[in-house]
């Protein structure tokens, strides 16, 4: 069965044509970092108007990749929310007309939700997938969350955020060290020269049994250390604070993931969003994984950061239950719980 996968909740543009839930065939994704970096953040005007310039030669796009034809495609998978409302209603809408014009199920997808179903694409039949139950750390732009999944769409949020998502706290860091936007890569790419210890950073929440996150405070420090230094901020010190800042956001998400996976009785983790990119983070992650006797899956980068496979993956699980959804299915800006 081929899912077409269509996700537009934010700034990316991207479609993808997945078989039987596991194997993506393409996955196409246009980045806008190009138009909002200049503005040191989403513009989401500029975000909603260049998704319809790209849907229809991103979905183009895939299906080319794939080597199919619309016509092929059983099913479809749309991002319903949580985003930004201009941006997810383009790929809603295109993706209603698609269904309806070509009489195809259509399937409404939570984006964070989906993000760490990511673990499920194999790139051969004998790769590993998680087995239910599993925890999963979704650490991405909008959202820093642990969540309980029993079956694909049957997950419980464990702990949140609440204030700024790990995400965010990097491309704020990012933007007062005068580097671009968004930050996360760059700022893990600085780090590997820095020495973690070279600034002092709290790591808040970090003693409490709660599974939320708050990154706020990492943020402030951050801020105070580059004034600390007024004009003369030199590579070392950039280097350094920007080491000494992912260490402790490392230390809180590790940590954190650890404790979900205790507290649940799981001993399978899933990482996922765009966060788990950071290579620190991969490389943490996997020491406390071994030291804690789980197993760890981690999607490759380029499956978690946001794309169109993951939703592909689980909209074909929400098909496959019968799930379809009618026209009038509507943008979810937000999501309770999420
Ligand atoms: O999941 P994602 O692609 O989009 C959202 O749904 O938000 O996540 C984007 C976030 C941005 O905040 C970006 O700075 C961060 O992920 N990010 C990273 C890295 N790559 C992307 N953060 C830390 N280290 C990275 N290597
Ligand atoms: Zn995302």
């Amino acid at each position: 069965m081929l899912t077409l996968g269509i996700e537009t909740s934010c700034d990316d543009t991207a479609a993808s044509v997945v078989r039987d839930g596991s194997y993506a065939l393409s996955s196409v994704v246009s980045s806008q970092d190009d138009i909002h970096s200049k503005y040191g953040g989403i513009v989401p005007e500029l975000a909603s108007r260049r998704h319809i310039e790209m849907i229809i030669p991103v979905v183009d796009e895939a299906l080319i990749r794939a080597g199919v034809a619309l016509s092929d495609i059983d099913g479809l998978a749309v991002t319903e929310g949580p985003g930004l409302v201009g941006s997810i209603l383009v790929g809603l809408n295109f993706a209603k007309s698609v269904a309806y014009a070509a009489k195809k199920p259509l399937a409404g997808v939570n984006h964070i939700a989906a993000h760490p179903l990511a673990a499920f694409l194999k790139e051969t039949p004998e790769a590993d997938v998680p087995d239910f139950p599993f925890v999963a750390l979704i650490a991405s732009g909008g959202h820093t969350t642990l969540v309980r999944y029993d079956g694909f769409a049957d997950y419980a949020i464990l702990g949140s955020t609440l204030d700024d998502a790990a995400g965010e706290a990097f491309d704020k860091v990012a933007k007062l060290l005068g580097l671009g936007f968004p930050g996360g890569a760059i700022i893990d790419g600085l780090a590997k020269a820095g020495d973690p210890r070279a600034f002092d950073f709290t790591r808040p929440y970090m003693g409490k049994t709660s599974l939320d996150f708050s990154f706020s405070g990492i943020k402030t420090a951050a801020l105070e250390h580059v004034r600390a230094f007024k004009e003369e901020l030199t590579p070392d010190a950039v280097s350094g604070i920007a080491a000494s800042f992912q260490e402790a956001v490392v230390d809180v998400l590790v940590v954190k993931a650890i404790r979900a996976l205790e507290r649940t009785g799981s001993n399978r983790l899933v990482v996922a969003g765009g966060v788990a990119c950071n290579s620190r983070l991969r490389l943490r992650l996997q020491e406390a994984a071994t030291e804690a006797d789980a197993r760890l899956f981690m999607p490759a980068p380029r499956y978690c950061s946001d794309n169109a496979a993951m939703i592909a993956v689980m909209g074909f699980n929400q098909l496959q239950k019968g799930a379809s959804a009618s026209l009038d299915l509507n943008a979810r800006p937000t999501w309770e719980g999420f």
